[in-house]
């Protein structure tokens, strides 16, 4: 039997400008929707994209100097390094550019003119370019757009126009008889009062006064209105009017997640236009709030966008997904704070979980030789109970959040456990049973109850907090015991076996020092602001260079900066690949470089002599794992300095797609030295 689909989408963005914080959020959420789903046995499919036609996107390539295709391409290309920065899983990016999407628009706005859905006319009114959106007279306050608060500008011009009228009682009722369909309620009652209710005009659907955007098949003069274009990439994306196999598949989705302003495109234009298509609805539209400074709403007018990059580099970006999940009820507008961030960090990551881990793995350590005791059989102490049941219970108490799309709340569960195995331990005191010889049975059970609460807690992770799990995983000795990673694992109690060997290593999360970080965030903003300047100004190579700076996973010797990942794969003479010097190493020993998530200090032997590397594999092997490998290595690489420890060359890895780092192996017994050719 197959698998239960889950369709999710995220709105697909304007490659106007560099993305902020806000932006993030919606994908967040739907990755982890959408990891969610997947973990717990769907079949997903996950779009995101960007929409790259109309007059806002024009008028900035034009300010930039730029001709519109090559000034979307430069921003396309950060907008998917930010999202691989941020480990968003999604299954297809569309871009509205792309022959794919263009073709099958043209065929829906045929379908729709030849079926009498739309008709020519003329457009005297009101429109707001920063929105994309047509007022009427009545609409507009003060000369001023009542989403955004900007000026609309009045706009006289040829066009086609949807009858809007036709589906207004057809929607009003399938709006009434779905309460899911418009989420949350509050939405639902804004769309039906202040849009439905008094009346849907007809709406234009084609510009004449700009060129950027797709030409109306049978009026080449006249470019599809750009919502139209857009709307129609959640179904273009799986193939509508070419091969539809996914299309059948997945549609209708099963949630379109977006931010609350455009809330009205998506539950009102968007359904009507599929209802004339004769295609289903999707399942439900899910308007979440805002992300807003103290000060108000984020806006590169005011000088206050947030760059979700700067915090990944320096957090990670497992700490800034948590903290946008966890933060703010989804559905209401959230203050975004460096200082409530870093609380976040240090309160929940550093303190709640990294402290549960390390705890657990010192007293392992200390007490079993760092190997997994056995829990003794027999009677249960109330706390073992207590901690076993809320284990139990929490995968369905966040299967029901998740559902709801209750990201907070399922997390605040999460943490309930977390919690509970900490006060587990004071409860257990186990420094106390490791004084007795006849509390050593006890000792065992407690200390395998915390490590299989963690192994519980590292599988509720992964939809919100990727990476994590795999480093809990390793530190626990079970990287590469995939039944104990799956969601149906957690049905049972005890599936970890006693015997394991753990070790600690890294912290999970480091304790951050917030006065520090908080000076530090705060002089990167202004030269992030200057960057942001020149970027807006058209500073193409600025694109180019941040391109570069990514950190990319598979730099093996930890050397982010300096490694760059090559955009095509350039031919080389023989003559250049024999100027390496390519040995085989062995490793002799490896440490965590202080304060760093993925750095090792790795120091290796070539037969001759011994080399210092810092290599960025921490979070794919633990230091114990790799002393004794034989690995390949690059010997005559210039050293350089990371975190101010020499490296003097790199061992070579392979990446997979999802960017776990794997060492490549020597297939035989030779000596660390012998030379590679
Ligand atoms: N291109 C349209 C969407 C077309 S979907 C067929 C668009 N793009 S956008 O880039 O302006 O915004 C995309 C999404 O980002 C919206 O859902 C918007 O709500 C969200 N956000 C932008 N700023 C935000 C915050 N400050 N906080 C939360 N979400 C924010 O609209």
């Amino acid at each position: 039997m197959s698998n239960k689909t889950f369709y999710i989408t995220t709105p697909i963005y304007y490659p106007s400008d560099k993305l902020h914080i806000g932006h993030s959020y919606t994908t967040v959420a739907a990755d982890a929707m959408a990891r969610f789903k997947r973990l717990t046995g769907c079949d997903v499919w996950f779009l995101t994209g960007t929409d790259e036609h109309g007059q806002k996107i024009q008028r900035s390539s034009e300010s930039a100097g730029k001709d519109p295709q090559h000034f979307v391409d430069d921003i396309v290309a950060w907008i998917k390094d930010l999202w691989s920065a941020l480990d968003i899983s999604y299954d297809d990016f569309i871009r509205t550019t792309e022959p794919r999407h263009k073709q099958a628009v043209q065929e829906i706005f045929n379908r729709l003119y030849r079926q009498g859905d739309i008709y020519r006319g003329r457009y005297e009114g009101w429109y707001c370019t920063p929105c994309e959106s047509f007022w009427t007279a009545r609409q507009v306050e003060e000369g001023n757009c009542p989403d955004c608060g900007r000026p609309v500008e009045l706009v006289a011009e040829e066009g086609y126009f949807f009858r809007m009228s036709r589906y207004a009682d057809r929607l009003l009722e399938h709006i009434n008889n779905n309460p899911d369909f418009i989420q949350p309620p509050s939405r639902k009652n804004e769309m039906i009062n202040n849009f439905l209710r008094p009346g849907l005009e007809d709406l234009c659907v084609s510009r004449t006064t700009f060129k950027w955007g797709i030409p109306v098949p049978f009026a080449r003069e006249h470019v599809i209105y750009v919502w139209l274009d857009a709307l129609s990439n959640y179904i273009t994306a799986l193939g509508y009017t070419r091969d539809e196999t996914l299309f059948h598949k997945y549609w209708p989705a099963d949630v379109h997640l977006i931010g609350k302003e455009i809330v009205r495109f998506h539950a009102i234009y968007w359904p009507i236009f599929l209802m004339a298509l004769g295609v289903p609805l999707p399942k439900q539209v899910f308007g979440h709030g805002w992300l807003i400074m103290k000060e108000g709403k984020m806006s590169k007018s005011r000088g206050n966008v947030i760059d979700p990059m700067v915090l990944i580099e320096r957090y990670g970006s497992d700490s800034i997904r948590y903290f946008l999940l966890r933060e703010i009820p989804f559905g209401a507008d959230g203050v975004f704070s460096n200082e409530s961030m870093l609380q976040r960090i240090n309160t929940d990551l550093a303190n709640d979980l990294g402290n549960l881990l390390s705890r657990t793995l010192t007293m392992v350590e200390r007490f079993f030789s760092g190997i997994i005791p056995a829990p003794a059989a027999g009677e249960e102490h109330s706390s073992d109970l207590e901690l076993r049941e809320l284990a139990l219970s929490t995968p369905s108490r966040m299967a029901e959040l998740m559902d709801k799309l209750q990201f907070s709340s399922a997390l605040e569960t999460l943490w309930a456990l977390v919690r509970r195995s900490n006060k587990y331990i004071d409860e257990n005191a186990p420094w106390l049973l490791a004084k007795k010889e006849e509390d050593r049975k006890r000792l065992g059970t407690v200390l395998y109850n915390l490590c299989e609460s963690l192994r519980f807690i590292s599988v509720f992770l992964l939809p919100y907090m990727p990476r994590a799990p795999m480093r809990i995983w390793s530190q626990l000795g079970i990287d590469t015991m995939p039944h104990l990673h799956q969601w149906n694992s957690l049905e049972k109690w005890g599936l970890l076996k006693p015997g394991i060997k753990a070790q600690r290593t890294a912290d999970l999360f480091p304790r951050l020092d917030i006065d520090k970080e908080l000076a530090s965030l705060l002089e990167g903003k202004d030269s992030m602001e200057k960057e942001q300047k020149a970027f807006s100004a058209g500073g193409h190579n600025l694109v180019k260079e941040e391109k570069r700076a990514v950190k990319e996973p598979s730099s093996v010797n930890g050397n982010e900066k300096e490694q760059i990942f090559p955009e095509k794969t350039e031919l080389v003479s023989l003559e250049e690949f024999t100027r390496l010097d390519i040995r085989v190493g062995e490793i002799i020993s490896a440490e965590p470089v202080p304060q760093t998530e993925k750095l090792l200090k790795v120091v290796v032997n070539l037969g001759k002599e011994e080399r210092q590397v810092v290599a960025g594999i921490a979070l794919y092997y633990s230091p114990g794992e790799l002393t004794g490998k034989k690995v390949l290595f690059v010997s005559n690489l210039k050293p350089v300095k990371i975190r101010g420890l020499l490296s003097e060359g790199m061992i070579l890895a392979a990446s997979s797609p999802e960017g776990k780092v794997v060492l490549t192996a020597v297939d035989g017994d030779v000596p660390a030295g012998s030379k590679i050719s």
